[in-house]
């Protein structure tokens, strides 16, 4: 059987949990695959760094550009991050060339979605990214496949474990923020700038992907987002007395006028709310539609093999040769404004 040759940019956090998922189940992963799927050219910026991986047998490329014009490579995945710079380069590089592409570059997708998908689409390359959105969560196909026929009122949830994991810690154990975001660093949860994270942009990200899967493209700069930097503990305190737990949420819904609402903050929940027991670096994602009714879906939200195990799933996917849609699929020709919820400000309540 001929194997599917990937060609792979970014050794850290995901890149390394790749290898070892592809690793530790290959018979698994081949037998669902219909092939082999093998690691055959990676880089980094570090050629010397101990990764715990052997990497002997893999062929080393000083930069990205180059993995994506290797001609013995069948698909690149990109899971270097950042959404310009080498990152863009290099998935540019492949989707010209006609290769596919599986990345985890939530920023990417929001920031370049529509160009990317274009790119995508006139060269007859598939671009991938389950694991943009909610780790380990098949977020992307359930809105994308499993909800295909119904036309969504709304779609989101809690989309960053980083947050989640700072504001169920500060509650339960009363710890300080920065102290918590430094555990949370050093368990690869974190990006690598966490003012992405904490800030709400990292949720933003994800919820422009959803809702351009969901609704349409939504201008991203016309998004409000509010992050968690200014929630203390007093104030998880006073929520939790009132019976509420505070969450990060992002969420988008179709309004009236055709356009979309959408919105990232820290809002109020219910403790009895099924999203209130989401904790730690678990994330959520819910939908709403008049067919498919309410959903949500939980599960971890980052980390190695959370998010190594959607990479996966989709190269299993290229390597069936699934007939895969590609991002933008009720793509309009020009991005919608986003419209603030008005009065509301820091707080939302949800049934
Ligand atoms: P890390 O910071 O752990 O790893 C980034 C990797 O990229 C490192 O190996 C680094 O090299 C390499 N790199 C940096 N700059 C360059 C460059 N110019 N050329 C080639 N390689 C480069 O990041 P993560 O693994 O955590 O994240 C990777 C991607 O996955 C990001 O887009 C992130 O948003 C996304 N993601 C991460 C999740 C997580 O839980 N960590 C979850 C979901 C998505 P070196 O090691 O030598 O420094
Ligand atoms: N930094 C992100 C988070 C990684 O904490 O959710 C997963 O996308």
């Amino acid at each position: 059987m001929k194997p599917l040759r990937i060609g792979l940019a970014g050794l850290g956090t995901v890149g390394v949990g790749v290898i070892r998922l592809l690793r530790e189940n290959a018979e698994t992963i081949t037998a669902r695959a219909g092939r082999p799927i093998e690691v055959v050219a990676v880089t980094a910026r570090s050629k010397s760094k101990d990764r715990g991986v052997d990497l002997s047998a893999t062929r080393w490329h000083d930069d990205a550009v180059s993995v994506a014009q290797d001609p013995e490579i069948d698909v690149v995945v990109e899971l270097i991050g950042g959404s310009e710079g080498p990152a863009r380069d290099m998935v540019e590089t492949a989707l010209t060339r006609g290769l596919p592409v599986v990345t985890a570059n939530k920023a990417l997708v929001a920031l370049h979605g529509s160009a990317l998908t274009r790119l995508s689409a006139e060269n007859n390359a598939p671009l991938l990214f389950e694991a943009a959105v909610a780790g380990g969560i098949p977020a992307i196909k359930l809105v994308r496949e499993g909800l295909a026929a119904d036309r969504l009122h709304s779609v989101g949830g809690i989309l960053n474990g980083t947050c989640n994991y700072i504001l169920t810690e500060m509650r339960t154990t009363g710890r300080d923020f920065g102290d918590v975001l430094t555990e949370a660093q050093a368990k690869g949860y974190a990006e690598a700038e966490p003012s992405t994270d904490v800030d709400g942009w990292d949720t933003a990200h994800k919820l422009a992907i959803l809702a351009g899967i969901a609704f349409q493209p939504i201008a991203f700069d016309t998004l409000p987002v509010h992050g968690i930097r200014d929630v203390t503990a007093a104030d998880l305190t006073f929520a939790n007395e009132l019976g509420y737990r505070i969450k990060l949420l992002g969420m988008a819904r179709a309004s009236k006028d055709s356009g979309i609402e959408a919105w990232v903050r820290p809002c109020l929940v219910p403790a009895k709310a099924a999203i209130a027991a989401v904790e730690g670096v678990f994330n959520a994602v819910t939908t709403q539609g008049p067919f498919s009714g309410p959903i949500t879906i939980s599960g971890r939200g980052a980390g190695e093999g959370p998010t190594a195990s959607a990479v996966v799933a989709d190269l299993i996917d290229l390597a069936r040769g699934a007939d895969l849609p590609v991002w933008g699929v009720r793509n309009t020709p020009a991005p919608v404004a986003c419209t603030s919820l008005g009065e509301l400000k820091s707080a939302f309540y949800i049934r």
